[in-house]
């Protein structure tokens, strides 16, 4: 007898920033019962799938995700009912052909990914086997290097750092376990220089610090100096990986760029190859994610030829997670991986054939949460099945993003010493 869905049903519930998001519960014929939370971006991608909000200014300031809910309750759960909850690419099939648009735009991106999600999980309970092994079989055993975003800027605080993310990546650590303490302890010690210096420790959206600097360079200079005083060693034990998020700086989506937050002024795409080529020669960066903008493709391939080699070029907001962009970029050049975010593209089966795509391409996939989150941990579970080697989910504070590492030092202990770590 097959497991079928027996009803569907969303809620409306808030993000890590107190905005809407969708929560959907799918119940199944053999009782099992499993609920999805969807994440939601700030510094998001022309070409992603659309989240769909009510505009209704009397709600949320317009961020209301009724609509969304009402398409999970009227529409999309009506039309997967009855469907056998092991049919995951059948079932995001049918929700994407009820929406009928290319970015998902009528039911919303919001709505369909809450319940591909909330199926998978769903469809693990049932078969009574972990997430991560349900989406990744049985070989499904090497958690991901956390990248950790101590240091905010862009979008994401209210500083003057130009580049969205600075990330603390354990890669020389034994374990994921000890991975995460060498960056909680190196986050910790960072707060201690950045009071010292009479600079704030608030933090911002993903957890990081967010300090008014003199310079984007100062920032990773704290960060190494904050390893050291940690007791690491800057490229062995802990390296940097870096988020320019450069369409949020461009004058154009194609460039030129505008240090505005920095005061840094005009640049072009030559410009910033330059500025990460000498700091690539000066400090331990072992990755560099949207180093230019969305529509920037000829300076993201100028990049990838002169440092492609040196370490891992990733693109977020050209990719958008999506299989058209990612295989002009893999034809191309345009980099050498790609961001993979489940609510960029809106279907559970559509972000693991672009992690297919990549690794057939001989690219690495980087998996990312957003940054408004929830408290939910698919993102975990995920990372581990796409076998991928490293994610983030932002810094060593703020639950919604140390919810996803603790879900990982579960399955970590989980595995006991079958479970593999290591960066590539
Ligand atoms: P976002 O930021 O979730 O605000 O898009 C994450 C990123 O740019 O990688
Ligand atoms: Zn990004």
């Amino acid at each position: 007898m097959k497991t079928t869905i027996l009803s569907v049903r969303a809620m409306e519930i808030l993000d890590s920033r107190g905005n809407p998001t969708v929560r959907v519960f799918v119940e199944l014929s053999d009782g099992t019962t499993s609920a999805a939370s969807v994440p939601s971006g700030a510094s998001t991608g022309e070409n992603e799938a659309i989240e769909l909000r009510d505009n209704d200014p009397k709600r949320y300031a317009g961020k209301g995700v009724l609509n969304a809910v009402a398409n999970v309750n009227e529409k999309l759960g009506p039309a997967i009912t009855g469907m056998d909850v092991f049919q995951q690419a059948m079932i995001d099939r049918r929700m994407i052909e009820l929406d009928g648009s290319p970015n998902k735009s009528r039911l919303g991106a919001n709505a369909i990914l809450g319940v591909s999600m909330a199926v998978a999980r769903a469809a693990a309970t049932s078969a009574r086997i972990p997430l991560y092994t349900y989406l990744g079989g049985a070989g499904a055993r090497r958690i991901p290097v956390p990248c950790m975003n101590i240091l905010n800027g862009g979008e994401h605080a209210d500083n003057n750092v130009d580049f969205q993310e600075f990330m603390a990546v354990p890669l020389g650590a034994p374990s994921f376990r000890e991975g995460v303490r060498y960056v909680a302890e190196t986050f910790h010690v960072l707060k201690r220089i950045l009071k010292d210096r009479g600079l704030s420790t608030g933090v911002g959206d993903e957890g990081g610090f967010a300090p008014n600097l003199e310079s984007n360079e100062d920032a990773i200079e704290t960060i190494i100096q904050a390893i050291e005083r940690a007791g690491y060693k800057p490229g062995i034990d802990i390296a940097i990986a870096l988020d320019s998020a450069a369409t949020s700086f461009a004058v154009d989506p194609k460039g030129p760029y505008d240090l505005k937050w920095s005061g840094g002024g005009p640049m072009k795409s030559e410009d910033l190859i330059n500025l990460a080529e000498d700091w690539v020669s000066k400090y331990p960066i072992v990755l560099w994610e949207d180093p230019l903008a969305e529509e920037d493709w000829e300076g993201f391939k100028r990049f990838t030829k002169k440092l492609g080699n040196r370490l891992e070029v990733v693109g977020d907001d050209i990719f958008v997670t999506n299989t058209q962009y990612i295989r002009r970029g893999i034809e191309e050049g345009t980099a050498n991986s790609s961001l993979i975010k489940l609510n960029q593209i809106g279907t559970v089966s559509e972000t693991i054939e672009a992690v297919r795509m990549c690794r057939d391409a001989g690219w690495r996939a980087f998996i990312s949460h957003r940054s408004g989150e929830t408290e939910d941990t698919f993102l975990a579970d995920f990372a581990v099945a796409m076998d991928t080697g490293h994610l983030k989910s932002g810094s060593a504070s703020r639950s919604e993003r140390i919810a996803k590492y603790n879900r990982l030092l579960e399955i970590e202990e989980e595995l006991e010493d079958t479970a593999l770590y290591y960066w590539k």
